[in-house]
């Protein structure tokens, strides 16, 4: 963490008067870090959208499967975890350096409570390391520039981004800064991407009640998109099988409970 980031510095950016995606997600995980604003906003998305804690449960295997799979499988020793969340009970620098304590991990969040936290996020290995820039995805050439200094831009690194896309409303947009990214990393990277639908198949009509009034309720405004929208993110990729599916079920045990109104998928630069 960079001496202008430090927690003192942006402290007087934390609101707790307004719900905060970052607080809420936790609070919907099961973790303590948020406040009364954040339950009372999370409980009543819950109501209208009752699976919204699974989905974030979910989500969170999601992202410990494919962090072992890049680890394990691939040889992937660098992650770029761009929409961190607040530190949990696995995060992707404790999972990939389990397995390679050599790996690299930097995080990038732009919410101030996730900076606060910071610390519990730079507590890597000694033969690896980890890094958070306090910085807005939108952003990409900034995000590029910070992890520079802790990746090596000339060997694979796998980009995380797990439900952040549908904070970035444009689609266009969304799309501009993941192809920027991935032409930042050389081929052999990977994309891991997480992110909430409308479409029916998976469940997805109800997103859009709770997401109307989460907009009108908290921040950072969200939106969720069709399969053929979240596809697009991947364009110039190549899918790792089974390719974009509820992410409850992506490389998961039978067992994993029912598919989920959240795609999720990994795939490879060719
Ligand atoms: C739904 S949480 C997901 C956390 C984690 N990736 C996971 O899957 O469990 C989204 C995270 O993205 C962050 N975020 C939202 N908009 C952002 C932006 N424009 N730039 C950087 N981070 C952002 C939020 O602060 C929050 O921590």
């Amino acid at each position: 963490m960079r001496e202008s980031q430090h927690p003192s510095a942006v402290s007087g950016r934390l609101n707790t008067a307004v719900a905060h995606n970052a607080r809420v997600w936790n609070y919907w995980i099961g973790g303590k870090d948020n406040y009364e604003i954040d339950q009372r906003v999370g409980d009543q998305v819950a109501t209208m959208f009752p699976v919204i804690r699974d989905v974030a449960r979910a989500d969170r295997r999601f992202l410990g499967r494919t962090v072992r799979f890049l680890t394990a499988d691939c040889a992937v020793r660098q992650f770029l975890d761009i929409g961190t969340g607040l530190p949990t009970l696995d995060n992707t620098h404790e999972i990939a350096q389990r397995i390679a304590p050599e790996s690299r991990i930097v995080y990038v969040d732009n919410d101030p409570i996730v900076l606060v936290h910071a610390r519990s996020l730079l507590t890597g290995t000694a033969r690896g390391a980890t890094d958070y820039i306090d910085t807005d995805v939108r952003d990409p050439d900034k995000v590029m520039q910070g992890a520079a200094a802790t990746l090596d831009l000339d060997q694979p690194v796998a980009v995380m981004m797990l439900g952040i896309l549908n904070f970035v409303l444009d689609t266009d947009e969304a799309r501009d800064i993941v192809r920027r990214i991935m032409a930042s990393v050389p081929s052999g990277s990977y994309l891991a991407l997480t992110h909430p639908t409308t479409d029916t198949d998976l469940g997805g009509e109800g997103n859009v009640e709770a997401m109307a009034f989460w907009n009108e309720n908290a921040t950072p405004p969200i939106t969720a998109r069709s399969r053929a929208e979240i596809s697009s993110f991947f364009d110039g990729l190549d899918l790792v099988a089974p390719g974009l599916v509820s992410c409850s079920r992506w490389r998961a045990e039978p067992d994993s409970g029912p598919v989920l109104p959240q795609f999720g998928a990994l795939a490879r630069k060719p």
